[in-house]
């Protein structure tokens, strides 16, 4: 007789989650058993509110849905925390109980609270995103002059008088900002988030965050404490380095609810507060901080200090309907450890190695003599002599701290910016140093590291890690190409790369919030900018470079965003909030193409015109961005343009198409019969017109580069007859480049599943395992620790470049690495059923792939030894699977563990 347990009772995906404004809540759980073939048989969901009662009971429930679980008619109030129970049974007739909770946020509860302002010069708001151009960001960068930062204000500290009466049962403060803020009360944090309320498209969505401070108040003074900086509001953003993307002034939205064991409640505003300035002299999310540790107000956040002299807040009115109770983990630290070593460079100076590019903050601790200056400077790598070498140019890129030191032993991080990084150089310390003084924190967004690849080849193990780091220092708050230069929301990178993000970590929620900004920008056309939060610089530089708001591959990820998260943890509510979406991102691309013609088409025959409105062939496009054969070695942003420029006219019609695609998938996941026809139908209209506009009966095309034919090749572009041609030649390209690939971002995320699809299985083992550039273990071999904006930014002969060290887009093959090579695949969506099928001919001695899918712990651990190969498997209870290994007919297996011997 098994065993059976429940655990893990998530609410939308998370464990009690606070301040949720969300009415119709999904749960989950997982089920645990040492038996074999086990699934759930019913459920029986109940909620109970804060009085104990039970304001929902489904009673048993005959079903195996255990993931993605709604209750029909479930009333749920505002700022009231709930209890969940689950009780489970299996098809051995075990049941078993577990309990979760969370607690929901205003909904539409109107602020008692108003936006309130601190006394404050505004920021002077730039517009270099208008007129930048590649010399004025050289001659910035190349500037020597010492910059004295002037022009940025410094951060405001305000106190709110909190009075409590005896009998004090709940208390919750409501909070956001324009800008970042960071909530004391009584001196104490109540938790460790960083940068609240976060980076979203503010205009639309500008999050609150929940605090439960009632073991923080004590007695009946209290005092909530709230630091507010520039963040993303004002401060100097993006690739431009612009301030104010949205405001020039920076202020507070504050409520905290004190409820009594009576039943009554009383309400306490921000606009009850004061405010004066502090240590913080300014900072600058991206620029860095001045901290002048002299100004420090001790028990500036107590009841006991004294604020006579503090101004109080005004009141601004702001509109309130952008207002949404935060949705999914927090910006957190997620690593803290101690530095690797101090270098002194050749040149004398005297350089941090922290040992691991990625993005946070450096604190250190010292022992000092009153007002001594500090600097320490943040960058990627050294130089080919091993100098300090700043690789993020542009304007307001210092990536910089100024610390001003107090007498005695003190501790310093920054506390609103953070730096993308693994070399700092240290200037004006006094005394010995040691990596003793220093912590390293890495920040990211909180997700729980889902998934484990390890093999027997170390170089492969460190592409895996180097794929981590790049992800987590690219899912801060919202997913960025980079953590320095821009930290911007390229929809392009994400579309890449989401399949293996949601592969390592749980992203779910995640994603599912930035989806909701990716809605919010979504132009009245229905385009789908390729940034998002679209900042004004971004408009700006857009309209003056190149013209055009989205391109494709980048507007596609309010697609291939969703089918990711889809397809890795089943959730389909994030298809359902998208749809509309992606069928206006369709019509957009629909419309581009039916009434806007290339050059020449009026010279064309009926034939070809009717064609032409299947084909994408008009517009700005990055198109296969970043082709290494046209910008290895040449480091200008021309050189990347031109990549654009020699691919768009293919790759759009192609990406048109696989857009089409995916959206028969979505149709179909949501039952949409109809659309899910008329897609398909659009989708072939294009293939036949992509075929018979672009490809040869040889197999080849115009634009006779790798990733046109693996876009082509994956998409289904090319008639049967003609496909093993083109796979073929692909093939050859990739022989005469050396055996290496030249594939741009649009269609690195297919090439190795194109070679496996054709019948090159080995070919593409060899360009995973490829060590000349470009290639990802040429990285790796020169010293990478996180995956390159461009394969050679670091050259054969040491030569270091000016690109991003720290860029993911190019980590997508992860996920092809797991699936294939581990031999982990979710053969349905969520991995309800699962394929193991290891690729035990790949040129690895042993690989382990393990994935804490929503069921549970799936895996596969394969070794080669003496001929033969173990292969052991982990399925899920609640899951099936089918096992493909050579030599053997498939077997179907239910959950438990298994071990196959195959003979090789
Ligand atoms: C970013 C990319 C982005 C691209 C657009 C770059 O500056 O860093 O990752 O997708 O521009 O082509």
């Amino acid at each position: 007789m098994s065993i059976l347990k429940v655990k893990s009772l998530k609410v939308e995906n998370q464990n009690y989650p606070m301040g949720m404004d969300c009415t119709k809540p999904r749960f989950s759980w997982e089920l645990a058993s040492d038996g074999k073939n086990i699934v759930q048989t019913a459920y029986n969901l109940i909620v109970i509110n804060e009085e104990g009662k039970r304001i929902a009971d489904t009673g048993k429930i005959d079903s195996d849905e255990s993931i993605e679980v709604t209750i029909a008619d479930l009333k749920l109030e505002p700022m009231t925390g709930y209890m969940v129970q689950v009780t489970v049974w299996d098809n051995e007739g075990n049941q078993a109980v577990t309990e979760g909770g969370f607690e929901t946020g205003r909904f539409e509860t109107a602020w008692k609270a108003s936006w309130a302002e601190p006394v404050q010069i505004p920021t002077k708001a730039s517009n270099l995103g208008g007129n930048l151009t590649m010399e004025s960001v050289l001659e910035n960068s190349n500037s020597k002059k010492e910059r004295d930062f002037s022009e940025f204000q410094p951060a405001q500290y305000i106190r709110i008088p909190l009075k409590a009466k005896k009998g004090l049962k709940k208390a919750r403060a409501y909070v956001t900002a324009h800008g970042v803020y960071r909530l004391e009360v009584n001196g104490v944090r109540p938790d460790d988030r960083e940068f609240a309320p976060e980076n979203t498209s503010y205009a639309g969505i500008l999050q609150y965050q929940t605090y439960n401070i009632t073991s923080l108040l004590k007695g009946e003074e209290n005092i909530a404490g709230i630091i507010l900086g520039d963040g993303w509001w004002t401060g100097r953003v993006g690739m431009t380095g612009d301030s104010c993307q949205y405001g020039e002034t920076i202020g507070l939205l504050f409520e905290a609810i004190l409820t009594y064991e009576d039943g009554t409640s009383e309400v306490v505003t921000g606009e009850a507060g004061k405010s004066s300035t502090g240590p913080i002299v300014f900072s600058d999310i991206f620029v860095g901080e001045k901290y002048d540790a002299r100004k420090e107000m001790q028990n500036w956040s107590c009841p006991e200090f004294d604020d006579s002299k503090w101004k109080p807040l005004h009141k601004v009115e702001y509109p309130m309907n952008n207002l949404v109770g935060q949705y999914g983990e927090p910006v957190r630290p997620i690593r803290i450890f101690e530095p690797k070593e101090i270098i002194e460079t050749p040149i004398g100076e005297t350089v941090l190695d922290v040992g691991q590019v990625l993005a946070g903050q450096l604190e250190f601790t010292i022992d000092a003599p009153e007002g001594i200056q500090i600097k320490l400077e943040h960058s990627e790598v050294l130089d080919d002599k091993g100098n300090y070498y700043n690789n993020i140019i542009g304007v307001n890129k210092e990536q910089t701290e100024i610390y001003i030191t107090k007498e005695g032993k003190q501790t310093y991080r920054p506390v609103f910016s953070y730096h993308g990084f693994r070399y700092i150089r240290i200037s004006g310390w006094p005394g010995a140093i040691s990596v003793k003084d220093f912590k390293v924190y890495a920040l990211s967004s909180e997700m729980r590291d889902i998934s484990e690849f390890t093999t027997s080849n170390l170089k492969i193990n460190q592409l895996q890690s180097n794929i981590w780091w790049s992800q987590v220092s690219n899912t801060l708050s919202i997913p960025t190409d980079c953590p320095q230069r821009e930290r911007a929301g390229w929809t392009g990178d994400i579309m890449a790369f989401s399949p293996t993000l949601c592969f390592n970590r749980g992203a779910n929620t995640f994603l599912s919030r930035w989806m909701a900004n990716v809605r919010t920008e979504q132009l009245e056309n229905g385009a789908i900018p390729m940034i998002v939060p679209y900042l004004e610089a971004y408009k700006a530089m857009a309209k003056n470079f190149i013209g055009s708001d989205t391109s494709c591959g980048w507007g596609d990820a309010v697609i291939q965003v969703p089918v990711a998260v889809y397809k890795a943890y089943g959730d389909k509510r994030i298809l359902e909030e998208n749809y509309t979406a992606m069928t206006r991102w369709m019509n957009y691309i629909a419309d581009r193409v039916q009434n806007n013609h290339p050059e020449g088409y009026e010279e064309w025959d009926d034939e070809r015109k009717a064609r032409s409105h299947y084909l994408w062939n008009t517009d700005f496009h990055f198109g296969d961005w970043l082709v290494p054969s046209m910008v290895l070695g040449n480091p200008d942003g021309m050189a990347m343009m031109k990549t654009a420029y020699a691919t768009m006219a293919f790759v759009a019609p192609a990406y048109y198409a696989f857009s089409a695609k995916s959206m028969v998938e979505v149709a179909e996941a949501l039952g949409k019969t109809k659309d899910a026809e008329n897609y398909r139908d659009l989708y072939n209209k294009i293939r036949e017109a992509f075929i018979k506009e672009y490809v040869h009966d040889d197999g080849t095309m115009d634009a006779d580069l790798q990733g046109i034919y693996v876009i082509a090749l994956k998409n289904g572009l090319v008639s049967d007859e003609v496909r093993p041609k083109m796979a073929a030649h692909l093939c050859k390209m990739i022989e005469k480049n050396r055996g290496c690939l030249d594939t741009g971002f649009l269609s690195v995320l297919f090439i190795l599943d194109v070679l496996c699809e054709n019948g090159y299985r080995n070919e593409a083992y060899k360009l995973i395992f490829q060590n000349q550039c470009p290639s990802w273990l040429y990285e790796v071999e020169h010293g990478a620790t996180t995956i390159w904006e461009s394969w050679g930014a670091i050259e054969e002969d040491g030569t270091v470049s000016t690109y991003s060290y720290n860029h993911y887009a190019f980590g997508c093959v992860g996920e092809w690495m797991y699936r294939e090579m581990g031999g982990l695949k979710a053969a349905e969506p969520g991995y309800k059923k699962i394929c193991v099928a290891p690729a035990l001919d790949c040129g690895l001695l042993f690989a382990r792939v393990s994935e804490h899918t929503p069921y549970g712990i799936a895996s596969v651990d394969w070794k080669l030894e003496n001929g033969k190969a173990e292969v052991k498997v982990e399925i899920p209870v609640n899951t099936t699977a089918e096992v493909i290994l050579p030599g053997m007919d498939k077997i179907d297996i239910g959950s438990g563990f298994y071990v196959f011997e195959v003979k090789l």
